[in-house]
């Protein structure tokens, strides 16, 4: 099982998909989880701040439509950063991810809290990160190639706004797992990326695989 956990467009999300697809692992990318459920709440007219109305939604949360194209937008992302806070929210999404990290043969997890809380015993922990102004780029394009174009200094103050509620919240804020390898993408191809992942991977799988 490979744990994947770091910021907002480090670049995650395309390593888990590359590496489930070379290991031949499932992938669940848990923020689609979160972002489902800020946009059940906006949807209903709720408040992302209400601690008790998010974490009812997360329970009524249906985790096997998480594929609407508008999950991935940044206003899904910002909701979802939001409701994510909340310590019901977290609860009612534990077991669904800690069962789909036991799948057969092996399960690729990514988000900001696998290798810290919803699997601390990952035997392959990664932590993906790059520097805000990188991250950012980043996700200007990846906008601007969806048609909603954004200015950078827009879209940096925003990565900025969800490292900072992310990482400081108290409820599994996003952190580096003690025994997670830092792989930090800022000067490195998604190619380049993905090789260094792979080896990271590739040796604690050898651990793991021996008797
Ligand atoms: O990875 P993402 O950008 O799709 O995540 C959206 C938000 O969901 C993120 O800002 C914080 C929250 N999240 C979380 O708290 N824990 C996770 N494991 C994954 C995402």
């Amino acid at each position: 099982m490979v744990a994947i956990d770091g910021p907002a467009a480090s670049g995650k999300g395309v390593l888990a998909a590359a590496l489930g697809q070379a290991l031949g692992f499932p992938v669940l990318d848990s923020g689609l989880l979160y972002r489902a459920v800020g946009r059940a709440v906006t949807l209903a007219g709720g408040d992302p701040g209400d601690a008790e109305l998010c974490a009812r939604a997360a329970e009524a949360l249906d985790p096997t439509g998480l594929d609407a194209p508008d999950l991935r937008t940044a206003a899904a992302g910002d909701a979802a950063s939001r409701v994510a806070a909340h310590p019901g929210v977290r609860r009612a999404l534990l077991d669904f991810q800690r069962a789909f990290a036991a799948r057969e043969p092996g399960a690729i997890l990514d988000g900001r809290d696998i290798g810290t809380a919803i699997v601390p015993a990952a035997p392959a922990k990664l932590y993906v990160t790059a520097s805000p102004e990188v991250r950012a780029e980043r996700r200007r394009l990846q906008l601007a190639e969806r048609g909603e174009a954004a200015p950078f200094a827009d879209i940096l103050a925003d990565i900025e706004a969800r490292d900072r509620r992310d990482g400081e919240r108290a409820a599994s804020p996003m952190r580096a797992a003690p025994d997670a390898v830092l792989l930090d993408t800022s000067k490195m191809s998604m190619e380049d990326a993905f090789v260094a992942a792979r080896r990271i991977v590739e040796a604690a799988r050898a651990r793991w695989e021996s008797p």
